[in-house]
């Protein structure tokens, strides 16, 4: 997943400027400042880099491809290739966030409770997770909405998000990408899963308080919010 779409992902996303914002007011309200922070899908480490004159930060990802331009972005991150919902790093951190709907990446359910177990196992107690999701709300009106083109460094590419089957809950982000003179065309489909927040909840609740549930203007959040934001402390 992601690794023939790595190299236009930045310039398809755009600056990382709303997921940086909450957390940064999420961080700057619930502490702590600075410290050692673990990013749980790091990308291609637009977020990393941001963090990095007031963290010491890490990065995990399960695309090498990804991983790569993190690493030529954030030269001083540690940087690991692994699975959010399975993988061991011999430290604690005082911050580890996972943003930009990276969460529904990972199905079936269940193992949002690994990736939560596993979030509190590398947290110092009173740490901070911070995450974010798309709700069913927002990825039911994107599949209902037209596919999304747009031309990037002379490729063209093409978004469209599908409900491959309206008896699950996961959805799909089919990409295609043209490329420029006689590069091969290429495509990948990338789910995602939607979780009610109640489910959510339940399964953050043996190790984490809700501090915030907001949405993307920072009101308090519930269901029919497209993007819903959490701030966590680890008990
Ligand atoms: C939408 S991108 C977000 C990247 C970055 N957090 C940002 O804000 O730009 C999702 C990232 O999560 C990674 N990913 C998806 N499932 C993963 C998993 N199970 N373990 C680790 N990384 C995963 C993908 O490779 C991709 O780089």
């Amino acid at each position: 997943m992601y690794d023939g779409f790595a190299q236009y992902y930045d310039a398809v996303m755009g600056a990382p400027t709303a997921r940086l914002e909450r957390l940064a007011e999420f961080v700057a309200d619930y502490g702590p400042t600075g410290g050692r922070a673990l990013e749980l899908g790091c990308g291609t480490g637009l977020l990393l880099e941001h963090l990095q004159p007031d963290f010491e930060c890490s990065g995990l990802d399960s695309s090498p491809s990804m991983l790569e331009i993190a690493g030529r972005r954030c030269p001083a991150a540690s940087l690991y290739l692994a699975d959010m919902t399975n993988f061991r790093i011999g430290e604690a951190f005082d911050v580890i966030y996972s943003l930009f709907d990276t969460l529904n990446h990972v199905s079936p359910v269940e193992r949002w409770g690994d990736v939560f177990r596993l979030a509190a196992e590398h947290l110092r107690v009173g740490g901070l997770l911070v995450f974010d999701v798309n709700t069913r709300t927002r990825l039911a009106d994107l599949s209902r909405a037209e596919p999304w083109s747009l031309e990037v460094d002379g490729a063209r590419v093409v978004l469209d998000v599908t409900q491959a089957d309206s008896s699950t809950d996961i959805f799909e982000f089919h990409i295609e990408v043209s490329p420029p003179g006689e590069r091969e065309p290429f495509s990948e489909v990338v789910p995602e899963l939607a979780v009610g927040l109640e489910e959510i909840e339940a399964r953050l609740h043996p190790w984490f308080s809700v501090l915030a549930r907001v949405d993307e203007a920072g009101r308090p959040a519930g269901e029919i919010s497209g993007h819903v934001y959490y701030a966590c402390r680890r008990r």
